[in-house]
Formats: structure tokens, C-alpha cells, sequence
């Protein structure tokens, strides 16, 4: 821990209790970040945890969508985001007017989309979903119902060809997951063949298919917990890896190697935006503060709400 770590550590324990606020922290977080939090999850996990918190202030350690999604289930709490920059490319893949055309030249068909995207866009569905969720919603509408899944095409592919469906599939990506190199992995796990590769549905299908797991931050963690391998080759962002050695101390977890040894394309930077000093300040002064549209929030809280209780 750097010296300077502590002073934050006890600055941020103290004003936490005297606003009484949580901080809840994505797997994706930095490793200071996910100590200090009060709860850590998926993204699925952190839109439940917002809709039956009782404290007054959410400090929301992830990026935007997932304060905006707090925001809109309790609109009368303050959710602050330590940096208002920490966005999401797959959520910037949809933009709100385009997707409106898209539902608007497809009528008859059931709108789905993934949390990763802005309150405008959920304004404009049916059910959301999270990966931790979207196969059993999906599965549980009528096989032949007509569905516009968006915005991100992997996650959408990965729920056509594993439910039997031909959802019609809103071209986004995340450019953290879509762009793991199949051939490095190949080739790491030729070096450690006793590794079972974690790969998260946002990555591309051929990383799918050499999967022995693919799911949600969650369902990956939960895999590692309870299988029997020592060794795990980790297709997602590489924060999670924070959380599985912490879980399972006696195994052994690789992250995947970027496309480019240039770029650390194994990590958000959106995500690592955030920071302790940022998340002290954020206390201390209220601020950043995420706020909707009350007439969006209106419309985008019930797509929400719905796959809350679809994935009960
Ligand atoms: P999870 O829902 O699996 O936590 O994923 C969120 C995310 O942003 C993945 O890139
Ligand atoms: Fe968005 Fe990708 Fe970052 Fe997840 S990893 S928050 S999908 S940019």
C-alpha cells in the first residue's frame, strides 16, 4: 500500500459513516478500490444491490451506465461517480437517435438491450438485460417471439447460438473484449495446457468457442471458485483478477495478453479512471453527481425493473 493510501483509507472510512454511504465497486476497478468498497459485484449484482440499499449517498466505482442505472432505481438517493469521464465504448457504440430508427423500421419486434447503455437508449426497450442475465430472459420469451438485441453484437450472438434464436443484432462492441487476439490465447495455451480459459460473452465467438467457461464477471468467479483446475487463462478485463486470486489464493490466474504488446488492451481505461484520491473527493464534496432526465428516467426505470424481476 503507498503511504499515502492510508491517510485516503481513513479519510474515506470516516466520511462514509458520517453521510452514510456505500461504495460499491465493479470487478473492474483498481485493486485499492475493490478493498475499500463496501460491496463489490457484476453489474447485475450492483443494479440489485442499488434498489434495496438504505443509505443515502451511492458511491458508484464503475462507469457511467452503472451509476445512471443506480440513479434511475432510486432517484431520490445522491449516486456520485467518482469520474464523470469513466464512460463505456460499447454503451458510446448506440447512440440514442439511431437506435430509435433501428426500432422504428422493425415494429412487432421486442427490444432488448444490454445495461452497457445510456438511459436515453433503455428509455427505448423492453427489458434489459446484464450477461449475468440475458440467456435465461431471452429463454424465457416464446421462441418465436421477434427480438432487436442491443447494442453489443457478441453478447447477442453468443445468446442466438446457444438459445436457438435469430435476434436481430445492433452492431456495438466494447473495445476492451473485442479485441483479445484468438492466436495469443491459442498460444498461451500451448505454454500452460492444463489452464482453462474464463472468456466473458462480450468477446468475439471463435474466443467463445475454445471457452471451458463463458460468463458475466460473476459467473466467471463463481466458475473458478468451484471447479476442480489450478490454473485459469482470464479473457475479460484484467481487474477481475484481483477478486479470483483473492478468492482462490491457491490458483493460478493469467490474464489474457493484449491484441498489441504496445496498448494494455486487456484493460478498461474508463474503468481505471477512477482512483482513491478521486473517490475521497468525491465524498468530501458530493460530486460528481450523476442526474437523469426525470422524463427519461421514467420511461428507463421499467425495462430495469423488469429484468429485475424476470432474473429472480
Ligand atoms: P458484467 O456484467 O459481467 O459485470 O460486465 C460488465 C462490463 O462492463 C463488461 O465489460
Ligand atoms: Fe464498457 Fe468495455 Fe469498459 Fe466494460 S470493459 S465498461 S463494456 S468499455
Amino acid at each position: 500500500m503507498k503511504p499515502q493510501d492510508s491517510a485516503l483509507r481513513e479519510e474515506i472510512a470516516r466520511l462514509k459513516k458520517e453521510k452514510n454511504a456505500l461504495i460499491m465497486a465493479h470487478y473492474y476497478q483498481r485493486d485499492e478500490i475493490q478493498e475499500i468498497a463496501d460491496f463489490i459485484g457484476d453489474s447485475l449484482a450492483l443494479a440489485r444491490k442499488a434498489a434495496e440499499t438504505d443509505a443515502d449517498i451511492i458511491v458508484m466505482c464503475g462507469v457511467h451506465f452503472m451509476g445512471e442505472t443506480a440513479k434511475i432505481l432510486c432517484p431520490d438517493k445522491k449516486v456520485l461517480v467518482p469520474d464523470l469521464a469513466a464512460g463505456c465504448s460499447l454503451a458510446d457504440s448506440c447512440d440514442p437517435e439511431e437506435f430509435a430508427r433501428f426500432v422504428k423500421e422493425h415494429p412487432g419486434y421486442t427490444v432488448i438491450s444490454y445495461v452497457n447503455t445510456s438511459a436515453a437508449v433503455k428509455a427505448l426497450t423492453d427489458i434489459v438485460v446484464t450477461s449475468g442475465n440475458a440467456r435465461k430472459i431471452v429463454e424465457s420469451l416464446p421462441a418465436d417471439e421477434k427480438i432487436i438485441f442491443g447494442p453489443d453484437k457478441n453478447l447477442g450472438g453468443y445468446i442466438n447460438s446457444v438459445s436457438n434464436r435469430e435476434m436481430l443484432l445492433w452492431p456495438g462492441a466494447c473495445h476492451v473484449h473485442d479485441r483479445f487476439s484468438l492466436e495469443k490465447i491459442q498460444q498461451m495455451k500451448k505454454e500452460h495446457p492444463g489452464a482453462k480459459i474464463l472468456v466473458h460473452p462480450e468477446c468475439r465467438r471463435p474466443l467463445q468457442l475454445i471457452a471451458d467457461k463463458v460468463g458475466s464477471t460473476a459467473a466467471l468467479l463463481d466458475f473458478a471458485r468451484t471447479d476442480e483446475a489450478q490454473e485459469y487463462i482470464v479473457v475479460t478485463e484484467s481487474g477481475i483478477l484481483f477478486e479470483m486470486r483473492r478468492e482462490c489464493p491457491s490458483k493460478t490466474f493469467l490474464a489474457a495478453p493484449a491484441e498489441d504488446s504496445e496498448c494494455q488492451c486487456n484493460e478498461c481505461d474508463y474503468m481505471k479512471l477512477n482512483t482513491l484520491a478521486k473517490v475521497a473527493a468525491a465524498l468530501r464534496d458530493e460530486q460528481p453527481e450523476i442526474l437523469v432526465d426525470p422524463e427519461v428516467a421514467a420511461r428507463a426505470v421499467k425495462p430495469i425493473e423488469r429484468m429485475l424481476e424476470l432474473s429472480k
